[in-house]
């Protein structure tokens, strides 16, 4: 099928090469002329592993190409898959301008029966909005052409994205019309053989499945970040905890790991856009209010056992950090709690030597002004010279490091551990003091 993805950031590029990948004609298309050149020459914007073989296979075969410009996009596929960004607003709504910009040029230039598929993550009541956007650029024109609009939200996880595509737990379809819902059927029909993974809804249902589930994780990461807290109060150890409530099957493992709180692109404006959501049909939404305020505090944890630990006076510290990115396996860092751990320890007066395996290009990018940051070559190099360690993002290669390494580097032979990697007694034998999130009073006296 002749498919178009408006954006070619995390969602859009893994759609639009997956989508080649099983036979599809896609063309990408996006407003950021840079990026596109980057594409058109080999160059993957993004670290997704696995995208770079699938975008230059497809490309190669000739089913996947990139273009910026718009005529061109809105005539090549009869589906027109939007997959822009919804950044959060001031006031924590989603901010609609890309999309409804994309929803305007599909109206402006086509010429015969489109479905137009949101991908991006919106609030319910915006395929209304698309609808109206396309409907009025016809009006505009004279013109009175068919057109459906279908709710078909993304629950890829960065790191995993190719896997998550190619083998999804579902497809959820929102849409009013049997003729797109056919359409959409045939689209995603190799990714259904072993069994239908599609659910089909009306497209308020689908708009708000996408928020209840990235809610319905972040509140169990700020269930567990509670629960660690309260353990760190109580002598008690979470990592326990998490395995003695992990193995009851209506809990489960998946999620429950406390940390220095989510970040992402998804999880902190999901949520923040939800409640402001509430807000909008007045509905006080306490839960979602809280599972922010939580993760709020959460990310400033790490800084204030640092800050501790130094009676407060970080002034001329040196604190080693490893891992940039807000998870592993990717270099995105919107929201990542890294970020909120530096700008706590520069407001105070310390420096930090970092390493993150692939989030270092996006680090410079961020924070190329600050001085009170050194990019190290390795997660060795970070710890030369520095006073203590600490960890946010559990990249592999952070899990079994050389302990006598560490105990030798630092200053002061303290490793503050926002993922909980280790095993306390492992550290000790090194002769290293390890705090880490919610592992009992001798872990972290708090007076
Ligand atoms: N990143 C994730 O893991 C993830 C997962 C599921 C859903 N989502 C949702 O998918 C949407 C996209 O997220 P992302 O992380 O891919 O965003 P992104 O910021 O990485 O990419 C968005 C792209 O859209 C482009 N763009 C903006 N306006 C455009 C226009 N008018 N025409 C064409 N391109 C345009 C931008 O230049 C950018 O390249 C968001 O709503 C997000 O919430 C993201």
């Amino acid at each position: 099928m002749k498919i178009t993805i408006f954006g070619t950031g995390y969602v859009g590029l893994v759609t639009g090469a997956c989508l080649a990948d099983v036979g599809h004609d896609v063309l990408c298309m996006d407003v950021d002329q840079a990026k596109i050149a980057k594409l058109k020459n080999g160059h993957i914007p993004i670290y997704e592993p696995g995208l770079d073989s699938i975008v230059k296979h497809t490309v190669e075969a000739g089913r996947l190409s990139f273009t910026t410009d718009t005529r061109q996009a809105v005539q090549h596929g009869v589906l027109q898959f939007i997959a822009v960004g919804t950044p959060p607003d001031e006031d924590g709504s989603a901010d609609l301008q890309y999309v409804t910009a994309v929803a305007r040029s599909i109206g402006e230039h086509m010429d015969h029966y489109k479905v137009v598929v949101d991908k991006s993550t919106v609030p319910v009541g915006t395929g209304d909005k698309v609808k109206a956007a396309v409907r009025a650029e016809l009006d505009r024109r004279g013109l009175e052409l068919e057109f459906d609009v279908v709710s078909n939200p993304e629950f890829l996880k960065e790191g995993a994205a190719i896997n998550d595509f190619m083998k999804p737990d579902r497809i959820v379809v929102g849409t009013d019309s049997d003729k797109a819902a056919d359409m959409l059927r045939e689209v995603y029909y190799p990714f259904n053989r072993s069994h239908d993974r599609m659910i089909f809804m009306d497209i308020r249902s689908a708009e708000l499945t996408k928020y209840a589930a990235n809610s319905m994780l972040a509140t169990k990461i700020s269930f567990m970040n509670e629960i660690a807290n309260l353990a760190e109060r109580l002598g008690a150890d979470i990592e326990a905890v998490r395995r003695g409530i992990g193995s009851d099957p209506r809990i489960g493992y998946h999620f429950i790991y406390p940390g220095c709180g989510y970040g992402g692109s998804c999880f902190p404006k999901d949520v923040q856009a939800l409640a402001r959501t509430a807000r909008d049909c007045d509905y006080d939404a306490r839960l979602l209010n809280a599972v922010e305020a939580v993760n709020y505090a959460q990310k400033h944890v790490l800084y204030d056992k640092i800050s501790h630990y130094f009676n407060g006076n970080l002034q001329g510290k040196v604190v080693a950090l490893w891992g940039l990115a807000f998870k592993p396996n990717t270099d995105d860092m919107r929201e990542a709690s890294s970020r909120t751990l530096m700008e706590d320890l520069w407001q105070a007066g310390a420096s930090v030597q970092a390493f993150d395996p692939e989030a270092m290009e996006e680090t410079q990018r961020l924070y190329a002004e600050q001085p009170g940051l050194t990019l190290c070559g390795t997660k060795e190099q970070a710890l030369k010279g520095a006073d203590v360690l600490a960890i946010c993002t559990e990249w592999k290669e952070f899990r079994s490091p050389d302990f006598g390494v560490i105990a030798g580097a630092l200053r002061e032979s303290v490793v503050f551990d926002g993922r909980n990697l280790y095993e306390p007694d492992m550290l000790a034998r090194h002769g290293l003091i390890y705090y880490a999130i919610g592992r009992g009073r001798n872990q972290f006296q708090f007076d």
